[in-house]
């Protein structure tokens, strides 16, 4: 019609404004609130990270310990959600599980239904940053048959989320500070990056003032995608599937091949054409990482390590300014400390909850707000008739 400008992808609309998460997708630089991603996985913590995005600014040390106990207040999930799991066939995909009870919590909370209340949305966004860590362990305990482990407040936020996901009855667990910490930089490099898919969709839904656990599990849903969240588990599937260093360059010829749909999963990026900032922080995590359990020799890391080198090389690649993403080699790390790769997106979410809360108290705040309503190009039947079914 002419009226409005057509952007399939949203590849040059800004849909908002937002004081949050910023990338230079040119220098492949990120920042959240002003502060390189490289900084806060070396110097921070994901919780401080959590209070860094919601308030705008690092907590002195009284706010992060206040912080820390508001989150630790609500670690556990109503024993009524154990039913919900008991729901879900026990192969279900923890990210088909996760998805149903983050909207079931929604029917937990009525309160949380009122969003112009500024204490029931605090109160919203503190209890979904402190459960959902217990609601993807719950999916994977859950997985391989063994009992619900419950929380333990006297752990940091990552090191908790691995007691609750490896802790089995009778046996002490105990978590190591190195496999902790790399835990904790992959909840920290996740945390974040503004108007992605998923955020786009919690922001969409909760432009209609919908419950805010609703709308978290559209993130949730969303994310699970392989073009999105989903691409650290088809990454390590398919370095799994490569193998070994000499069957690169077949699956290189297929991921230029326009015939065939198969693409290098954990390469690319819609903002990013230069080397993703926390693929080079993860890469070096899962280095520490492997180097500690002794497995430095690890074939999965060495595939991927030669993949990039092939990659950033040819030609096709640099043209089209591909690079690894975040998804490359957070799924050697998680492979090392014990994750099924199933759960590798479930994680995704956890870290990412943050962001999407962010985001969608930054919206509701907005005095601009409007709900979301893309237009389109119409391009189906002009105005006919209704036929008669015996005339068809
Ligand atoms: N392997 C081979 N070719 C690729 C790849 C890839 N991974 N990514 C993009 N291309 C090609 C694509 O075929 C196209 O080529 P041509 O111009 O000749 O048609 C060109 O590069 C541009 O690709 P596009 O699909 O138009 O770019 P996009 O911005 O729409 O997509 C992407 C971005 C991330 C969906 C895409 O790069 C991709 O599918 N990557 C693999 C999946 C992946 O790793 N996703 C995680 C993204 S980062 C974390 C997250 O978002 O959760």
């Amino acid at each position: 019609t002419g009226l409005f400008t057509y952007d399939p992808g949203f590849t040059s609309t800004a849909a908002c404004d937002s004081a949050i998460t910023y990338i230079d997708g040119d220098k492949g630089e990120l920042l959240y609130r002003g502060y390189p991603i490289d900084q806060l996985a070396e110097k921070s913590s994901y919780l401080e990270v959590c209070y860094l995005l919601l308030y705008g600014e690092l907590p002195t040390a009284a706010e992060l310990e206040d912080f820390g106990n508001r989150v630790t207040r609500h670690t556990m999930v109503h024993e009524q959600m154990h039913y919900f799991y008991r729901g879900f066939r026990r192969d279900a995909h923890p990210m088909a599980i996760v998805t149903g009870v983050v909207g079931a919590m929604a029917a937990f909370y009525h309160d949380s239904t009122d969003i112009n209340d500024p204490v029931q949305r605090e109160i919203a966004s503190i209890r979904m940053i402190a459960k959902l860590p217990t609601i993807a362990a719950m999916a994977y305990k859950y997985s391989v048959g063994q009992p619900f482990v419950y929380p333990r407040n006297d752990l940091d936020y990552a090191s908790n989320f691995l007691h609750m996901c490896f802790a089995v009855p009778a046996e002490e667990y105990k978590v190591d500070p190195v496999i902790a910490k790399a835990m904790d930089r992959i909840f920290t490099l996740h945390a974040d990056h503004e108007q992605n898919a998923s955020t786009s969709t919690v922001r969409l839904s909760g432009s209609s003032d919908a419950n805010p656990f609703a709308c978290i599990a559209a993130g949730v849903a969303c994310l699970w995608g392989p073009a999105h969240g989903g691409a650290n588990e088809a990454a390590l599937n398919m370095l799994r599937q490569i193998g070994s260093v000499d069957r690169i360059p077949e699956f290189i010829a297929r991921a230029k091949d326009k015939e065939d749909p198969f693409r290098l999963m954990g390469f690319g990026h819609r903002v990013y054409k230069n080397y993703d900032p926390r693929a080079a922080v993860m890469q070096e995590s899962a280095r520490e990482v492997l180097s500690l359990l002794g497995v430095e020799n690890n074939p999965t890391l060495q595939v991927a390590q030669e993949l990039e080198k092939i990659a950033l090389e040819d030609q096709y690649f640099v043209d089209r300014k591909l690079y690894p993403n975040v998804d490359f080699y957070s799924g050697i790390i998680l492979d090392a400390i014990g994750f099924p790769t199933s759960m590798f997106t479930a994680i995704f979410a956890v870290s990412r909850t943050v962001g999407w809360i962010a985001q969608w108290k930054e919206m509701i705040g907005d005095p601009q707000k409007k709900i979301g309503r893309p237009r389109q190009l119409y391009n189906g039947a002009t105005n006919r008739d209704y036929v008669d079914i015996r005339q068809r």
